[in-house]
């Protein structure tokens, strides 16, 4: 504590944010409208992010004093959760559902960030997760944001907008411009300088203007929270034609990314010491500035080398890029910090040696001038390796959720070790954060991040988990079994310590004879029938003692999602048979097709299930996307095409198929289904044909399955269909009971 430091200190963690409470008193107008005038916030002189809760002296309502905004939002949170008993969660908010009279506080409760920056968000979380959110999502989100205690949210909606406008001053035409912007579901990748262009048409104007405008939402908002958006700055990946246009600018063009053919990869990098970027990134910043205000936040993100190689490796000229990158960035706005990811130094671990790193990071001197996001802190952190890079500040992060895959798994012990052992370890960390890469399931190994960074000790699971677990079932009594469930799943599949970040069902890939349990997104590193079995059956239990369960729809989600991995698990089972009836000597074309029954069986079963549950439809998405073409059908059929090839194919040709794949209703019935069919068909011919397995001709087969299903539009139902307890009841009689 040092109570004199007048409220300006806090600048030396280069926060802009705002010091008006209207934005959290609109938050509890927005999220608890029946106690808009229960709260009563008071801002104080404080060193970091810290608040007091107590019972208002005249006995009506809660007072919370608080050191900054976002601490307000923090203790607002604090209170909700642990004194009301309701949440914010990803399937909704049920704040409103606060009791009243309000519960007391009793002793005033104190608390504190250990951290100065709770940073959000992936680059690639807005294409897999916030593609198609409109502004009513993104409330929603933010909110949860700021009531969680988050400070430094990512903001890269609408990126392009300014982007367009600083490619046309240097005179590049609209074409050179289209020939280079990806589409929307693809824009991380093109923002990463990981690929170039379009497939399925140019991105529409319509597309940019709108994002712009949503963006102008987002970045207000945010900063009303008393959160420091993350800006966007100019990288150096431009249009092709920029070497054409100055055939004497520093320009070399990028490596080639995941198989994408060059004219859609290898994207073309202006070098930072040419004249041209630093008039470029003036210009950008500048506009941005005048959109969104001056001081709303000088923390920008800019990575130039995310699984993209540098041109060259010679320590020299890394710390010459980084230098110049930075003057560039602080000639634009003196105030600049640059963020990065640092994925790049786990994922080329081979090229970014740490004489490399220590050159690269070194280009720009001091040590506040750049945040490092520790990408994958929780399973492969790079800090150790890099001396805490090199003694930058750098912020511990939770990866997990791959290309938006939900397989429940996740190290709960290492989540709330990981952070505080870190802290006491390297003085540079400064912050805890969530770049999950999609956002949806395992919401638990997410929450708990950003509870350990107000407690300077590790959280105790036991009693984490039943706190968590009472307020997202908020019914009365709460079954003991739904506690059950919990604790099956806590200390087993969510105290994996083992090296994944989440599984998929490998009925999401595409069929092949071999390959596809070995995978390090699909291993399955636990026992089914001593985890999710047990955890199903207590969730069932839950709601013969108390049906009102039946009416929360997390309970809901939590069921469907345990029987749905119950079902991806019961897959592999059936698979291996299929695949040992299939290498058989004695192997007959009936005897496959017979063996292959069990996992269309399952395929289907599993879309049954997940019908009956709104957070597991592709109509969802497909809506979401369409939804934002106002109508235009040409426009709102281009939309789906993206929504639909990001999930599937990733690619025009399918160069990183089934990544982004999801277990949603709708596309496990139709796609993954007709290939599983294919394939079993396919391994039953070849076997009465004597033919030798090819896979070639079979990922040909498999290719035009996915472009035929890319190009369709949705004509199926748009909502629910059926009962989940139903459906339930069917899977644990054929799955658990009859085996
Ligand atoms: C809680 O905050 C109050 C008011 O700032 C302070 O007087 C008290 O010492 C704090 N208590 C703890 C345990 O930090
Ligand atoms: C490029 O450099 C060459 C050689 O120095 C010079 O002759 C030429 O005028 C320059 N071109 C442009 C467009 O600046
Ligand atoms: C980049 O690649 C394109 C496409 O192959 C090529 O035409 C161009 O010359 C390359 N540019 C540089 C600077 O190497
Ligand atoms: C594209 O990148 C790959 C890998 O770095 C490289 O082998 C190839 O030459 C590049 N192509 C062009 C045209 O730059
Ligand atoms: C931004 O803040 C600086 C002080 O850090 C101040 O000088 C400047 O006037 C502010 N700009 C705007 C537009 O508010
Ligand atoms: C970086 O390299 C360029 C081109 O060789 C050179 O002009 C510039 O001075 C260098 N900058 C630094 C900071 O070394
Ligand atoms: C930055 O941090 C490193 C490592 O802790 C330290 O050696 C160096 O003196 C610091 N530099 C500045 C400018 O504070
Ligand atoms: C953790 O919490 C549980 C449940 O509240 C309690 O029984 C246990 O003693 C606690 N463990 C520690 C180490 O405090
Ligand atoms: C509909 O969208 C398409 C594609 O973006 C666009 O070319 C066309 O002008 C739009 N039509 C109308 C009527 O706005
Ligand atoms: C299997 O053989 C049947 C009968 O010849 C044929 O109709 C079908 O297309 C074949 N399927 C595959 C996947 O090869
Ligand atoms: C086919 O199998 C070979 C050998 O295992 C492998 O190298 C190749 O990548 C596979 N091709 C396809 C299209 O899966
Ligand atoms: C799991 O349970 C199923 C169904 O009861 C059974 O067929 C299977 O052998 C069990 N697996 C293991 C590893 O015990």
């Amino acid at each position: 504590m040092h109570p004199f430091l007048p409220l300006l200190a806090l600048g030396t963690l280069a926060h802009a944010a705002t010091s008006s409470l209207d934005g959290i008193y609109t938050l509890v107008q927005r999220q608890i409208p029946d106690h808009a005038n229960s709260f009563a916030f008071s801002l104080t002189q404080a060193y970091g992010d810290t608040f007091v809760l107590s019972d208002a002296a005249d006995g009506n309502g809660i007072d919370i004093q608080c050191s900054t905004v976002s601490a307000c939002a923090r203790g607002l949170y604090t209170y909700l959760t642990q004194y009301g008993h309701v949440d914010i969660w990803w399937t909704g908010s049920r704040l409103s559902q606060l009791p009243s009279p309000l519960p007391v506080v009793g002793t005033p409760v104190n608390g504190t960030a250990i951290v100065p920056y709770r940073y959000h968000f992936n680059t690639v979380t807005f294409d897999y997760t916030a593609a198609w959110w409109d502004w009513d999502q993104w409330q929603v989100m933010l909110d949860w944001l700021a009531l969680r205690g988050v400070n430094l949210p990512l903001a890269w909606v609408g990126y392009e907008y300014f982007l367009i406008q600083v490619f046309q001053e240097v005179g590049l035409s609209d074409e050179d411009i289209s020939s280079f912007l990806s589409g929307p579901a693809f824009q991380a990748w093109n923002r990463f300088g990981n690929i170039q262009g379009s497939w399925g048409g140019p991105l529409p104007t319509q597309w940019v203007d709108s994002q712009f405008a949503l963006q102008q939402q987002i970045v207000a908002r945010m900063y009303e929270l008393g959160m420091t958006p993350v800006l966007p700055a100019f990288t150096g990946f431009v249009p092709r034609a920029m070497s054409t246009l100055y055939p004497n600018a520093s320009i070399v063009n990028g490596s080639q990314w995941d198989g994408f053919p060059t004219d859609l990869t290898n994207v073309t990098f202006l070098e930072p010491w040419d004249d041209l970027f630093g008039k470029m990134q003036k210009s950008f910043i500048a506009k941005q500035q005048a959109v969104y205000g001056a001081n709303v936040s000088h923390i920008y993100t800019l990575d130039q080398y995310n699984e993209n190689s540098p041109y060259s490796g010679d320590p020299t000229y890394l710390a010459n890029i980084s230098s110049e990158t930075f003057a560039a960035l602080r000639a634009a706005d003196p105030e600049a910090i640059w963020m990065m990811q640092g994925w790049l130094f786990f994922d080329d671990e081979i090229f970014w040696t740490t004489d490399r790193i220590s050159a690269y990071l070194g280009g720009v001197s001091g040590n506040d001038t750049m945040i490092i996001l520790d990408l994958y802190s929780e399973i492969y952190p790079q800090w150790q390796r890099t001396e805490s890079y090199y003694g930058k500040q750098w912020i511990w992060c939770e990866l997990h959720d791959y290309g938006g895959s939900i397989g429940i798994e996740g190290n709960l012990p290492e989540l709330v070790s990981g952070p505080t052992q870190a802290l006491a370890a390297s003085p540079g960390m400064k912050g805890m954060g969530l770049t999950m890469e999609g956002q949806e399931g395992n919401e638990i190994v997410y929450d708990i991040v950003f509870d350990q960074a107000w407690s300077p000790t590790p959280l105790n699971i036991t009693a984490y988990v039943e706190s968590w677990v009472s307020r997202r079932y908020t019914v009365s009594p709460l079954p003991a079994t739904a506690q059950d469930a919990w604790t099956v799943l806590s200390t087993t599949v969510y105290s994996n310590n083992v090296s994944y970040a989440t599984t998929k069902g490998i009925f999401e890939l595409e069929p092949a004879i071999s390959g596809l349990t070995d995978g390090f997104l699909t291993l399955i590193p636990y026992d089914t029938n001593t985890t999710i079995v047990p955890a199903l059956q207590n969730l069932i239990a839950a709601t013969g003692e108390n049906p009102a369960l039946l009416t929360v729809p997390e309970f809901l989600y939590d069921v469907v999602n345990v029987a749905r991995q119950l079902l991806a698990n019961r897959f592999i089972d059936a698979y291996d048979t299929l695949v040992s009836t299939y290498n058989s000597s004695t192997a007959t074309s009936a005897a496959i097709t017979a063996a292959g029954k069990p996992l269309l069986s399952i395929i289907s079963d599993v879309d049954a299930l997940l019908w009956t549950n709104e957070y597991f439809l592709l109509p969802t998405w497909i809506s979401s996307a369409r939804g934002l073409a106002g109508g235009n059908s040409t426009y709102a059929d281009y939309l789906e095409y993206n929504a639909r090839n990001q999930i599937t194919l990733w690619g025009p040709d399918g160069e990183i198929t089934d990544y982004a794949s999801k277990e949603w209703a709708g596309l496990v019935g139709t796609y993954y289904y007709q290939r599983w069919e294919t394939f079993v068909d396919y391994l039953a011919n070849i076997t009465a044909s004597g033919a030798t397995y090819d896979n070639t001709t079979l990922h040909e087969e498999m290719l035009s399955i996915g472009e035929a299903w890319d190009a369709e539009i949705w004509s199926g139902d748009w909502g629910v269909n059926g009962d989940t307890m139903d459906v339930v009841h069917d899977i644990v009689s054929t799955y658990i009971d009859s085996q």
